[in-house]
C-alpha cells in the first residue's frame, strides 16, 4: 500500500463564470498519511472547500493531480469515481445534508441499500454507527426532532457506517453551539485514535489545533504548515 493515502500535485482550480475567470487554487502540493488528522484552515474564500472537493473527487481540477492510494484519479472513469465516493470516502458537511422525511437510522440505511447491502446488514451497520456517536436512543427521530448537534452526529454516523478510508468534513461545527461543537470534536478525536484518516476544514483555531497537522490556505495557496496537538 502507498505510504501516502492522498497526494496532491500542482493542483490548480480555476472557475469561469461567463467572461470572468477566477483562479481559486493556484498550485497546491500536499500529502496525507494514513491515519493522519489534517485541519485545513484559512479565512473565508481562501479555497478550503474547493481543495476538499478536488481531493474527495466531488469536482475535477483544472490541472494537476490527486493521487489516492497510489492511483492517479484524473484517469479514472466516472463510474470508478462514483465507487470511490461511495466506498472509500465519508463526507460530513456543515449543513448535515440529511433527508428531512427519513428518520435518523433510515438516513444511514438508504445509501447502504443503494450499495445493494441486505436490509438486515444495513440496519445493523446503521444502528452500530448511531450508537458510536451517542445516538443509540434516537434511531427513529426525524431530523426536525433532533438538535443541530444531533443532526450532525447522524451525518457523521452515515459517513462512518462503512469505515471509510478517508473521512472528509467541511466546517462540521460551523452551525453549532460550543457544547455541540465539542461533542463533534470528541467524536473526531475518538475516530482518530482508532486510526481513521480525517481531513477537516475549519476556520476555528481551537478545533484546528486538535488535529495532527494544520495546513493554512490563503488566496489559493498554502501559506503555512504546522503541527497540532495530535502530532505523532
Ligand atoms: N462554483 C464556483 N464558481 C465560481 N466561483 C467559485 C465557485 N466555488 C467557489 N468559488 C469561488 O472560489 C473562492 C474560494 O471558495 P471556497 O473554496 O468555497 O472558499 P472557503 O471554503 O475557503 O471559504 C471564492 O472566491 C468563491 O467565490
Ligand atoms: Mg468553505
Amino acid at each position: 500500500m502507498a505510504d501516502h493515502i492522498i497526494e496532491v500535485k500542482d493542483l490548480v482550480k480555476t472557475y469561469k463564470v461567463g467572461e470572468i475567470v477566477t483562479p481559486v487554487l493556484k498550485g497546491i502540493n500536499m500529502h496525507v498519511k494514513r491515519g493522519e488528522w489534517i485541519a485545513i484552515m484559512g479565512r473565508s474564500g481562501a479555497g478550503k472547500s474547493t481543495l476538499m472537493y478536488q481531493m474527495s473527487l466531488l469536482d475535477d481540477p483544472t490541472s494537476g493531480e490527486v493521487i489516492i492510494n497510489g492511483r492517479k484519479t484524473h484517469t479514472l472513469l466516472d463510474k470508478e469515481k462514483v465507487r470511490m465516493r461511495l466506498y472509500t470516502f465519508g463526507y460530513v458537511f456543515q449543513d448535515y445534508a440529511l433527508m428531512p422525511e427519513l428518520t435518523a437510522i433510515e438516513n444511514i440505511v438508504l445509501p447502504l441499500l443503494m450499495e445493494k447491502k441486505s436490509t438486515a446488514h444495513a440496519y445493523k451497520l446503521a444502528a452500530d454507527a448511531l450508537d458510536k456517536v451517542g445516538l443509540g436512543h434516537r434511531l427513529h427521530n426525524l431530523p426536525s426532532q433532533l438538535s443541530g448537534g444531533e443532526q450532525q452526529r447522524v451525518s457523521i454516523a452515515r459517513a462512518i457506517a462503512e469505515t471509510p478510508a478517508i473521512l472528509f468534513a467541511d466546517e462540521p461545527t460551523a452551525n453549532l453551539d460550543r457544547e455541540s461543537s465539542r461533542q463533534i470534536m470528541d467524536i473526531f478525536s475518538d475516530l482518530h485514535k482508532e486510526g481513521q484518516t480525517i481531513i477537516m476544514v475549519t476556520h476555528e483555531a481551537e478545533y484546528g489545533d486538535l488535529a495532527g497537522r494544520i495546513i493554512v490556505l490563503d488566496d489559493g495557496q498554502i501559506v503555512e504548515k504546522g503541527e497540532g496537538k495530535r502530532h505523532k
